[in-house]
């Protein structure tokens, strides 16, 4: 589903991403590990496209993400590690996500609830304007309901109290079934029962890379 060729990435003089070279499945669940400052959102950003490679290739989906930005991003939920900052309305969000990806609406409001967030009551609130963990459970929740051929969630639970932190675990143990799931996280208790690879990152390179 996703092929890396000897990625490197720089940024002025420093390598991001040092000569990575990774094949990522349909079946893998995969944790993705490393210190602050590793590239572990350097190298999904450029999965995602929104980087360049310096050299290398990166094919998702039978996509090359760079040069097929839209037709990449279709193939993935992802939330990031920071949300962005959206000046839409919590509903004119909800709508733009269920237009352009021919998402259920209501699926998206299910989901919420399943994490505790009843999201209708924040409808008008400008989305920047919700909590961070409510932020993170709307992403979450859309993500999901694309029913996306891969996920990548990067730190996705930082924000979440352990009572979302479980919903959400518990949610994505059923829709992952079947879809190429990648986890960026320092806490790899938290997803042990859930990953079934592991991947390590440290100054740009893959140091680490096991079934588990
Ligand atoms: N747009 C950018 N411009 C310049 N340097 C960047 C850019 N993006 C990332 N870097 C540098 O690349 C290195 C890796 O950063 P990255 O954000 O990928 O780390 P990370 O593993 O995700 O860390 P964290 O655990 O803190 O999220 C850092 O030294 C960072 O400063
Ligand atoms: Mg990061």
């Amino acid at each position: 589903m996703i092929k890396i060729k000897n990625l490197t990435k720089t940024f002025g003089t420093q390598n991001s991403l040092d000569n990575i070279s990774l094949e990522l499945n349909k079946e893998d669940r995969v944790i993705i590990m490393g210190q602050n400052g590793a590239g572990k959102t350097t190298l999904i950003r450029s999965i995602l496209g929104q980087y360049i490679p310096t050299s290398g290739d990166i094919e998702v989906s039978g996509f090359n993400p760079f040069k097929n930005r839209v037709d990449t991003i279709s193939k993935i939920g992802f939330v990031p590690q920071l949300p962005p900052p959206i000046k839409l309305t919590v509903e004119e969000l909800i709508n733009f996500a269920v237009k352009s990806s021919n998402i259920d609406k209501d699926e998206i409001v299910e989901l919420c609830s399943k994490m505790d967030l009843d999201i209708k009551s924040h409808f008008r609130k400008i989305f920047f304007k919700l909590s961070g963990g409510m932020k993170q459970k709307l992403l979450i929740a859309i993500a999901i309901a694309k029913r996306p051929e891969i996920f990548i969630f990067d730190e996705p639970t930082a924000n979440l109290d352990p009572k979302g932190r479980e919903s959400f675990y518990e949610i994505i143990k059923e829709y992952s079934k079947n879809r190429l799931t990648i986890f960026i996280s320092h806490r790899i208790e938290e997803v042990s029962n859930m990953v079934n690879r592991k991947i390590e990152l440290d100054l740009g390179k893959v140091v680490l890379d096991e079934k588990i």
